[in-house]
């Protein structure tokens, strides 16, 4: 048996990938277009690993896509790829709409062709699990109640309402066309090989750098975090246990406003890795002009998954957060390679420009 993985070599996706092999032990075919977000150094413990096969290739490309699906055979897609950066879709939105909106399209055009021509048995097995985020519910005010699979849609970022689009996408090929579908909307993921570009990781690495910690706005935006591990658990039951056709919602129940987590990094810091000078790390937070349309507030309550598949988060806040920066202080390279560049270089002189890496 094996599942295609896309978009394995991202944050989430790779976590997933070693997740699962050490888990499951069950082979993956991981399709990822490496934008500057994929990183083959992730997954280098595997590259000598027969239960992990890497593609270069975009989840647009149907002729791959249909490739893959015959020659693999997979019993199940679990659907990371994307473009993921709120801040790049306001910057450049269209790359988002051909990944998120077109490319989801294509994928479950093929695997809806593929499943077609399984037989009784391989059909009743086989799976479309889309991985999708809290975004698409717009923002919650201070006293609403957090979101659920329920709550209406309100996309308010190019982002958000790209993954919208592909949620209702999936929604419709399970309703039109029998595609055997599960949602994930999850809340904001933290951990290992998280890009740098992101809050808690830019923040890990600003501080050790001594550049400028910055906060958009008043810093008093509120997300919920779930630790990255916890996700990868939650996505691995829903595709085991879930219901098809149902969406799930998924969040830690830690709910921080950005600066208190970039004070309370700045403490783990101040006590991990003093600062050369014996200055606090907090003298570095800079406010910045805000994210133009920023949501104020994102919350989930996990009840649905928690009653139905008994899955919980393991890690609070604290525990996670305190396993996250040990990560970063003892993956230097990965860190430095990241910002230098350099990941680019290497997967180029590895694997090549365009073609099938495994
Ligand atoms: P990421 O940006 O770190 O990784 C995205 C990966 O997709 C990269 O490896 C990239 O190369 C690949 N990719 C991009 N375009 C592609 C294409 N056209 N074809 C094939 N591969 C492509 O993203 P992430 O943070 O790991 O998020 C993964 C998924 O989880 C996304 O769908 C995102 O919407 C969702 N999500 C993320 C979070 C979060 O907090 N990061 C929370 C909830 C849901
Ligand atoms: O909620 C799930 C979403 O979480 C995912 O769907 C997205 O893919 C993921 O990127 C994340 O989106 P956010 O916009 O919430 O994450 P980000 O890390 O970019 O920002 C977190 C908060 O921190 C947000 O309120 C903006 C703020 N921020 C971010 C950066 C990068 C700052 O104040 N300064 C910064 O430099």
């Amino acid at each position: 048996m094996t599942i295609l993985v896309t978009g394995g070599a991202g944050f989430i996706g790779s976590n997933f990938v070693l997740d699962w092999i050490d888990a499951t032990g069950e082979p993956v075919v991981n399709l990822d277009k490496l934008t500057y977000a994929g990183n083959l150094a992730s997954l280098a413990s595997l590259k000598d690993d027969a239960r992990h096969r890497f593609v270069r290739g975009g989840i647009e490309d149907a002729a791959l896509v249909e490739q893959l699906l015959a020659t693999h055979r997979p019993r199940a897609v679990v659907h990371f790829a994307a473009e993921s950066h709120v801040d790049r879709s306001i910057r450049g939105p269209e790359e988002f709409l051909t990944t998120n909106v077109i490319g989801t399209f294509r994928l479950l055009t093929a695997a809806t062709a593929y499943f077609r021509s399984l037989d009784e048995a391989e059909r009743q097995g086989f799976r479309f699990l889309h991985v999708s985020t809290d975004e698409v519910y717009g923002a919650l005010g201070p006293d609403d109640t957090p979101f659920r699979e329920t709550t209406a849609y309100a996309p308010n970022s190019p982002y958000s309402a790209t993954k919208a689009a592909s949620d209702h996408l999936v929604r419709a090929w399970h309703h039109t066309y029998g595609l055997p579908v599960l949602t994930t909307n999850c809340s904001n993921n933290y951990g290992p090989l998280q890009f740098p570009e992101k809050l808690i990781p830019l923040v890990i690495t600003n501080a050790l750098a001594g550049k400028p910690l910055p906060i958009y706005g008043d810093g008093k935006q509120v997300r919920d975090w779930l630790y990255v591990a916890d996700h990868c658990a939650a996505v691995r039951r829903v595709l085991e246990a879930g219901r098809l056709g149902e969406t799930y919602a998924v969040g830690g129940g830690n709910e921080w406003a950005n600066i208190d987590i970039v004070r309370h990094i700045c403490g783990l810091l101040d006590a991990a890795r003093p600062r050369a000078d014996g200055r606090r790390y907090a003298e570095q937070i800079t406010f910045v002009t805000d994210r133009p349309g920023h949501d104020r507030r994102y919350a989930i309550d996990a009840k649905k998954i928690g009653d139905e598949l008994a899955w919980a988060p393991a890690e609070t806040f604290e525990t996670g957060i305190a396993k996250t920066l040990a990560w970063y202080l003892d993956h230097h390279e990965w860190v430095t390679a990241v910002q230098d560049g350099s990941y680019r270089d290497w997967i180029t002189a590895q694997y090549g420009d365009d073609h099938d890496a495994s």
